[in-house]
């Protein structure tokens, strides 16, 4: 059998109109603008209005990356939906999605990998193209994380926003690189530092667990930063170690958004200037599985990307997750 590479055909993001400025939540919460950006380099998050939801967020990236590519939703064979907030435990965003956009003949699946769930998403879908088995794959990072927000920790509510971006992956042609590699890891270990304590099987939702502020984002920043910095260095090295490149053959690396200064650090590590480095946390704040997608999205529109350039996206995340993927744009 012989393998073809996926690559991406379109990119697309949507993010909900209402903005948040710092001022705004340094009104109701006891923070400033100064502190968060000093610490974080947010300026200002995107939420979502009432009554909407992740699926209503991916659906919109979904339905604009099938004009741009100029398909039919029915000819879509799976949507992998990375998200750690979907409109509900179960159905999934993805059978949500498919309804939504009328992807009659796709399946599709959540994926759970916070903030390096778009990045195991790409890989997972690639796979799929790279057996031959499904040729139009759509996959989305989407969250809407101001749903799971304690507004009383000032500490985690300052962090994140809502967004959503999405990709078609399709096989490469003959002479085309596409996705060239993947470096994918969990620490479970990291658990205990991030994760929201109630509304699964161990706490189920009861009013001691609404008194107690358990259905929301708990967080040891600390840690979190300290981890976050040395495990995105650590996938970014070793995949271009293995592929036999330098941080220097990138035309653009996508560093997950979580905070500029962990951006920063791994920006030192690699020895890249900010001409390479794509950075929009100051508008969007974190968006979990969104911020990469969302970033590739508006690296194209800009033409900051062009065809056969070498683009690397990093990730660390929940879990602890954290991952890389290297690739050669060809739109
Ligand atoms: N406004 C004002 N003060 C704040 C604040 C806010 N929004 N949040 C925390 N503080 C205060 C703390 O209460 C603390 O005050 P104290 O010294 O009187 O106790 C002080 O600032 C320092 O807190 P600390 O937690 O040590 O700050 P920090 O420099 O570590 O920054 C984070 C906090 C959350 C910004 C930082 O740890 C971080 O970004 N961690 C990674 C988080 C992340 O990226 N998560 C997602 C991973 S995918």
């Amino acid at each position: 059998m012989s393998l073809r590479r996926a690559k991406i055909t379109a990119v697309s993001h949507y993010l909900p109109e209402r903005r948040v400025t710092n001022q705004e939540l340094a009104q109701t919460v006891d923070t400033s603008d100064e502190w968060i950006f000093e610490r974080t380099g947010i300026r200002e998050r995107r939420v979502i209005a009432k009554g909407q939801a992740t699926s209503d967020l991916a659906a919109k990236a979904a339905r604009q990356v099938l004009e741009k590519r100029g398909i039919d939703a029915t000819e879509i064979d799976l949507i992998i939906v990375a998200t750690v907030t979907p409109d509900m435990l179960f159905p999934s965003a993805a059978c949500l999605v498919q309804m939504k956009i009328g992807a009659k003949n796709a399946w599709g699946f959540d994926l759970s990998g916070a903030c390096s769930g778009f990045v195991y998403a790409l890989a997972t879908g690639s796979q799929f193209i790279r057996t031959g088995t499904h040729r139009k794959v759509l996959i989305i990072g989407a969250d809407v994380m101001t749903s799971i927000l304690n507004y009383e920790d000032r500490a985690t509510c300052v962090l994140f926003g809502d967004g959503a971006g999405a990709v078609l992956l399709e096989p490469a042609e003959e002479g085309e690189s596409g996705i060239l590699d993947f470096v994918l890891r969990s620490d479970g270990e990291g658990g205990q530092f991030l994760y929201m304590p109630a509304g699964g099987s161990l706490n189920p939702a009861s009013a001691e667990t609404v008194q107690k502020n358990m259905h929301s984002v708990h967080q040891n920043g600390k840690n979190v930063f300290k981890f976050a910095v040395r495990g995105m260095c650590e996938v970014s090295q070793e995949i271009l170690e293995r592929n036999h490149f330098t941080a220097q053959d990138l035309k653009l690396y996508i560093p997950h958004q979580a905070n500029l200064r962990i951006i920063r650090a791994a920006m030192e590590k690699l020895q890249l200037d900010d001409s390479r480095v794509a950075i929009n946390i100051d508008k969007y704040a974190n968006t979990t599985a969104a911020t990469i997608p969302i970033c590739l999205s508006e690296a194209s529109e800009s033409k900051r990307i062009i065809k056969n350039d070498l683009i690397l996206m990093a990730s660390f995340g929940a879990g602890f997750t954290s991952g890389s993927v290297l690739l050669r744009w060809e739109i």
